[in-house]
């Protein structure tokens, strides 16, 4: 057998979780789900290469967030489809042609193995399409309203999971027709298994689990050995950030990750986002280091058009490789145009779910200045950020 190419899934909409941030970008520990669920394929010597699938308005984000990480294996970042199947489909793609077996893994499983993954990929050489999965513990029943229909034996009952490894030729072939009848699958084998063709099981594990509920967060640090509570220490820093940036015509707006529709952007290097600039600085500056311009400099053509959100996220990892962990963040926006208070809550809510604290802990208000100054003139957009951090009793895991 050939070559051994990855596909990890991120395109979906994580409804189940319900977090404004995408499940699969959120802090599992130091890093982000997703970069969990690559480490394996990064550390296998069987897999060669790999693609991800996000969603088209996460690219940047996607982008940016794993520019900061080494991954040499990563071949691209292509934008996913509405259903998984179109995902996989646009991720097989952008595999490099000469990968002979192909391996669909979730973003959102960062808890599988080496061995699991190696395991599955020798039985798919093989036998050419392997599913891991694990035998249903609880009894499943079959339902219809709230009436139980029947009760399949459970003993020949297993629950899928990723990787699912197929030969490349056979998942093509298969992903073809189930588009061409409309087929929709809720993972990969189906799409296999109805054309008929043998697909076997190769034994997983049960920690292998997926994010998909909030309480999946807690389950995934108590498998890998991390506090499910953080206790607090009880000495604040605080750091203070100051950005401006000037209106420019024909850019889009970003406030704080948020895209405001119909207004003109902000000049910037990344995208402009004055916000999260003010942010980071105050971040930073709590934790006695230097500012926004030293990590991610203007000169760096990385940052270049980068989306700050994702520098959010780095900054927050940069801050726990340090020992500190934010507790709170008060930010003041002082914009003539466009008015924010629509969009308060839905930036509150996103900057929580990046750095994983609560709402409540993340304080924003918009101001005018009554038309004076720059700001009043209506030639830029300026912020103020304060932020507090804690020492962790151990170094984050
Ligand atoms: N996925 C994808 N493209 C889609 C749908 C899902 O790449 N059109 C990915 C998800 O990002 C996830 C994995 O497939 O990593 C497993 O799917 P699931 O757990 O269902 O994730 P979501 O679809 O994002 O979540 P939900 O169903 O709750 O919306
Ligand atoms: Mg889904």
């Amino acid at each position: 057998m050939g070559k051994v190419g990855g596909i990890i899934l991120a395109a979906g909409k994580g409804e189940r979780m319900g977090s404004p941030l995408n499940k699969v970008y959120l802090p599992l520990g130091d890093d982000p789900v997703i970069v969990h669920s690559l480490r394996v394929f990064e550390n296998s010597s069987m897999v060669s290469t790999y693609v991800i699938a996000a969603a088209k308005s996460e690219l940047s984000y996607c982008r940016t967030l794993l520019s900061s990480y080494s991954l040499p294996k990563l071949a691209g970042i292509v934008p996913g489809g509405d259903i998984r199947q179109e995902s996989v489909a646009a991720g097989l793609k952008a595999l490099p042609e000469d990968c002979e077996l192909v391996v669909v893994h979730d973003g959102a499983r960062p808890l599988l193995t080496k061995e699991v993954l190696e395991g599955g990929l020798q039985r798919a050489q093989l036998s050419g399409a392997v599913v891991v999965a694990v035998p249903a513990k609880d009894t499943i029943k079959l339902v219809e309203g709230e009436k139980i229909k029947a009760t399949p034996e459970r003993s020949s009952l297993w629950l899928a999971q990723t990787p699912q490894i197929f030969r490349r030729t056979l998942l093509q072939e298969a992903l073809d027709a189930a588009r061409a009848s409309g087929y929709q699958g809720t993972d990969d084998a189906s799409v296999v298994e109805r054309l008929g063709h043998r697909v076997d099981i190769y034994p997983g594990c049960y920690n292998n689990i997926k994010i998909t509920t909030p309480e999946d967060i807690n389950i995934a640090r108590a498998l890998m050995g991390m506090p499910v509570t953080e206790s607090p220490e009880p000495l604040v820093r605080t750091g203070l950030g100051y950005d401006v940036h000037p209106f420019e015509q024909g850019r889009p707006l970003y406030l704080g990750g948020v895209r405001i529709p119909e207004e003109t952007g902000l000049m910037g290097h990344s995208d402009g986002d004055v916000l999260l600039h003010a942010l980071i600085d105050a971040c930073l500056g709590a934790a006695g280091l230097p500012d926004i311009g030293h990590y991610f400099p203007s000169s760096d053509p990385r940052w270049e058009g980068a989306s700050s959100l994702a520098l959010l996220s780095i900054t927050q990892r940069i801050l726990a490789g340090e020992g500190y962990r934010l507790v709170q963040l008060d930010l003041v926006v002082a914009a003539q145009k466009p008015r924010l208070a629509p969009y308060i809550e839905q930036i509150r809510s996103l900057i929580a779910a990046v750095l994983g604290i609560p709402v409540t802990s993340v304080g924003l208000k918009a101001t005018t200045t009554e038309g004076l100054g720059f700001v009043g003139r209506g030639e830029g957009i300026a912020c103020w950020a304060i932020a507090a951090v804690q020492k962790q009793k151990k170094p984050s895991l």
